[in-house]
């Protein structure tokens, strides 16, 4: 059993984990293969099946226990082609890794890996996926999960953890074969200025989370972001105090610009990648200081062979000091 690493009495500690592909796609229907999803079955035959494993996504959960987090941010891509049968496997693993309380979730790209014919099946995510019990009565009117079938009407969510304010956005939607783009579309944009913007006013520690990778030049042009920019314009006018964000199997550090500075992107690894890249997840420990908050990531990233996992402290560092005073709200 691994001792928890140690931190501050009043830190809150936030394990970040993204894209475990833990499913195995199991379809009732041939009509539900009938599009991008067969090439896309045929690659998980042939290779992404033998790196992405169910052994190494368990031992990370069993990791990040040993750590007691406050709470689990997963930023997507829990499928391989977006299944309705799949979603179902996900929903499990999700009420085993906690309830809607504890852990929220965004989708990736492969959750929404072609187009439904009804209603979005992401809705079986709905407990870890969506407002607070009592939203703030000022949010934004969305349409439910269960009555669209673009899944990005029902973001972003705003959960609220003392005066952190945890934001979730989709950039999730159906791409043509060989492309796993995302985007967020304007209207969802608008929603997310607005959502910012209130929890600028509160002078709450804001986290977006977004499976998409926000930072230019760190992923390929067919794995893109397309509508960074106005992403990025949107922090650069409301402000951020963190985004996490998944997609690139790998940890990465990027920078967005807000109205007093800037803020950190942060790329989780893939949970459950056995190659080229190690496993592993992020622990951050967010606590209040003098007029401010602190921020520590840590990753934690796993080694070894079937039966003989083990984690290892790869990078700690502490990200630059939020001052209380330059939280804003344009
Ligand atoms: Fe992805």
């Amino acid at each position: 059993m691994t001792s928890p690493l140690p931190r501050s009495a009043n830190a809150w500690r936030l394990a970040h984990l993204s894209d475990p592909h833990l499913t195995v796609p199991d379809w009732r229907h041939w009509r539900e293969m009938l599009n991008k999803r067969a090439p896309g079955y045929l690659a998980w035959r042939r290779r992404r099946r033998h790196v992405h494993r169910r052994e190494i996504l368990d031992a990370l959960v069993q990791d990040i226990g040993c750590q007691q987090p406050d709470h689990i941010a997963l930023t997507g891509d829990l499928t391989q082609l977006g299944l309705a049968s799949e979603c179902h496997q996900a929903r499990h693993w999700l009420e085993q890794l906690g309830d809607g309380e504890t852990v929220s979730v965004i989708p990736g790209n492969h959750d929404t890996y072609a187009p439904e014919r009804g209603a979005s099946p992401l809705s079986l995510w709905g407990p870890w996926m969506q407002d607070d019990p009592e939203p703030d009565t000022s949010s934004p009117s969305r349409s439910c999960l269960t009555q669209s079938r673009d899944n990005r009407a029902a973001f972003p969510w705003v959960r609220r953890r003392g005066g952190i304010s945890l934001i979730g956005t989709s950039t999730a939607l159906p791409t043509p074969w060989t492309m796993a783009t995302g985007g967020l579309g304007d209207a969802q944009l608008e929603r997310l200025a607005e959502c910012l913007s209130r929890a600028g006013q509160r002078g709450d520690y804001r986290i977006v989370m977004i499976h998409h990778v926000p930072c230019p030049g760190m992923i390929r042009w067919r794995k893109r972001l397309t509508d960074m920019a106005a992403f990025r314009q949107v922090i650069r006018r409301c402000g951020v105090e963190l985004v996490l964000h998944g997609h690139a199997h790998r940890p990465l550090l990027g920078w967005l610009d807000t109205p007093t500075g800037r803020a950190p992107a942060l790329g989780a690894p893939s949970a459950s990648l056995s190659h080229p890249e190690p496993a592993g997840y992020a622990l951050l420990d967010i606590m209040p200081i003098t007029k401010g908050w602190s921020t520590t990531v840590t990753y934690r990233t796993l080694s070894g062979h079937s039966g003989h996992w083990h984690f290892t402290t790869r990078d700690s560092a502490r990200l630059p000091d939020v001052n209380a005073s330059t939280i804003t709200a344009a």
